[in-house]
């Protein structure tokens, strides 16, 4: 799959770069969650170049969707970009020989009605008007065109500030598409031998691991902390992650015992209180009642 959409990367002028590193240049998140994120200044102050990337992604705002078969805290976005080019066409023309070079035919696009011109260059595919087809990280998006197959979303293609491209196609998606799978934990990217949830969950411990980060208890840190221990509650066992589960057990077993001490007198106090006071998170309450 890589091969077939590297060569019309190329051949488009896209060359792609693999980003492994899901630290963000800038404090908008905390951990990089798309492909244009690291992106934004370009867009803000267009150089007329183009880029390609395979960008690691962590998105953990979807967490309690986890398990549901599509949803993924650690993914991989395929994007091609383009700033201040008005070259959006292009992009279109490029992704719909990519998605004919990897036989996905039954494809439904998305397109916000105010962009009849954005309706002309999927002329010949299924099509449906849509108000929602925006996108934003935040500060910087346009109107889109979203590529479902089986209600699946599958890649976007932003037409940002009207002036550029940001286009994200879902690795893993692409796969579990191009497989045949109801589900992309099904795909062959994953161990069949675990729960999928915290098959998930190890994968972006793992890559936060590999970023640096540590658990702890501010920022991107907090988010390791609240995902190693959600993953905790799961199993106790985490593979090759030793190093990790012992201390953060004990960790979570000094501060249950202070919060059970504290817990009949405390009970009604908020969750803050709790994180701030013995740093219990929220969904581990329940355990100080014991
Ligand atoms: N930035 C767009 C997205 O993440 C492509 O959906």
């Amino acid at each position: 799959m890589m091969d077939v959409i590297g060569s019309r990367f190329t051949e488009y002028g896209f060359p792609l770069h693999e980003d492994n590193d899901v630290i963000p240049d800038d404090d908008t998140t905390l951990f990089v969650c798309s492909g244009m994120q690291k992106l934004k200044n370009r867009f803000a102050n267009p150089d007329g170049r183009t880029y390609g990337s395979v960008q690691s992604c962590i998105r953990t705002n979807d967490l309690d969707l986890v398990g549901d078969g599509s949803h993924l805290t650690f993914f991989q976005m395929i994007g091609n970009f383009s700033f201040g080019t008005n070259d959006y066409g292009r992009s279109v023309r490029m992704w719909r020989l990519i998605l004919e070079d990897l036989g996905i035919k039954d494809y439904i696009v998305h397109y916000h009605p105010t962009r009849p011109d954005h309706r002309a260059l999927w002329d010949g595919c299924d099509l449906v008007e849509d108000p929602e087809c925006t996108w934003t990280d935040g500060e910087i998006g346009g109107e889109c065109c979203e590529i479902y197959v089986d209600g699946l979303e599958i890649g976007n293609l932003v037409n940002t500030l009207g002036h550029s491209t940001d286009v994200g196609f879902g690795l893993e998606r692409l796969i579990q598409v191009l497989s045949g799978k109801k589900r992309v934990d099904d795909t062959e990217l994953f161990d069949g031998s675990m729960d999928p949830v915290v098959r998930d969950h190890v994968r972006t411990l793992k890559v936060m691991r590999n970023n640096r980060v540590q658990p702890g208890n501010k920022g991107r840190e907090y988010v390791c902390r609240r995902l190693l221990r959600r993953t905790l509650r799961l199993t106790p066992y985490i593979p090759g992650m030793d190093d990790w589960v012992r201390p953060e057990l004990e960790l979570l077993d000094k501060r249950l015992n202070t919060a059970r001490k504290l817990w009949r007198k405390h009970q009604g106090k908020p969750h803050e209180w709790w994180w701030d006071t013995c740093g219990i998170l929220p969904e581990e309450l329940d355990l100080c009642k014991t």
